[in-house]
């Protein structure tokens, strides 16, 4: 079950709740070593979203005791019209992080929240042969994507696309949920979202999130996006287009770019932080990991993953 190397502490008492898990958590996977050790990273340290051309306002609303943290006051689904892709890389990476704590060979349902046009879930339906999955994503065009590319390989029985607004869509508890520049985006209370987070896990559950993290950098970018939401226009569009051709054309398709635009106006709703930590603890959620997320670009959020394991009620 020693999965992950260097978690001490925080791994035994991972022990003591993963009851419903522990099969499934077995030796470390080769990807597992392929990883950094462990790391609690500072407190403040990033990467992105989308959004299509509406105007979602901010809003004060957050921590259990004074209540102030910025939700995006829009309904997500006018929000997230259009595709949204992961860098394969990053994909590459989440993926090993899930298998440094699920073994390839255990029967598990995973969730995958906000799956894009399931960039993750395809890699993970593969190091899972096992597994159950599930994609979930509020966008249209990226499930029929996923679906499109599902048909034309992935096993139908084991693996499905959803499109659903995660915080009414209602599923049988899973035993991993993995989202991947999510929680940032959702609109929704903390406390209401962390709170579903923790009741769709079973006991002994994990959840993987990679988000943005409290850092001068993304407080930084936050404000220059929220600047750029109060001009967007299709001038300000070109101009980003523009911009983003200049740092990324090498790397990334005119696609990629385009997709990438309407991330420039979305400032996150919410980042990984102590506060936010401990909403998740008082939900039931202790976190036992994190790992760093390489920064694979100037206008991305700085990210990092964190593990999650739902405590026994
Ligand atoms: C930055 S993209 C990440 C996509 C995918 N995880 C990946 O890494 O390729 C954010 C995704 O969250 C989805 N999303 C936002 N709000 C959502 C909600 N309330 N329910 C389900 N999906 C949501 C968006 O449609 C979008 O696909």
């Amino acid at each position: 079950m020693d999965r992950l190397r260097g978690t001490g502490g925080a791994l035994s008492r991972h022990r003591g709740h993963a009851h419903a898990l522990r099969a499934a958590l077995q030796r470390p996977s080769p990807g597992a070593r392929r990883l950094p050790p462990f790391s609690r990273m500072p407190a403040r340290a990033i990467r992105s979203v989308h959004v299509q051309h509406t105007r979602p306002r901010a809003r004060s609303d957050d921590s259990p005791g004074t209540r102030r943290s910025r939700v995006i006051e829009q309904h997500p689904a006018r929000a997230f019209d259009g595709t949204c892709t992961a860098p394969a890389a990053r994909s590459d990476r989440m993926r090993d992080i899930v298998l440094a704590h699920v073994s390839p060979a255990a029967p598990v349902r995973v969730l995958d929240l906000g799956c894009g046009t399931g960039s993750l879930l395809f890699r993970l339906a593969e190091a899972l042969p096992a597994a159950t999955l599930i994609g979930v994503d509020v966008s249209p065009a990226n499930v029929h994507a996923a679906q499109q590319q599902q048909a034309a390989g992935t096993p139908a029985a084991r693996v499905r696309f959803e499109m659903a607004d995660y915080l009414t869509y209602r599923a049988e508890p899973f035993d991993v949920i993995v989202t991947d520049g999510v929680l940032h985006v959702i609109a929704a209370e903390t406390g209401v979202l962390v709170r579903k987070l923790a009741n769709d896990l079973r006991a002994g559950g994990l959840l993987m999130c990679n988000m943005p993290f409290d850092c001068r950098y993304n407080r930084t970018f936050s404000l220059i996006r929220r600047a750029l939401r109060r001009v967007q226009s299709p001038w300000v569009d070109r101009r980003i287009l523009q911009v983003g051709r200049l740092l990324h054309g090498r790397d990334m398709d005119e696609n990629g770019l385009r997709e990438r635009v309407a991330y420039m106006y979305m400032p996150p709703a919410r980042m990984m932080d102590e506060r936010l930590a401990r909403h998740f603890a008082s939900a039931g959620l202790e976190r036992m990991a994190e790992y760093p997320t390489p920064n694979t670009s100037l206008s991305q959020l700085r990210h990092r993953v964190t593990v999650f394991v739902r405590r026994d009620a």
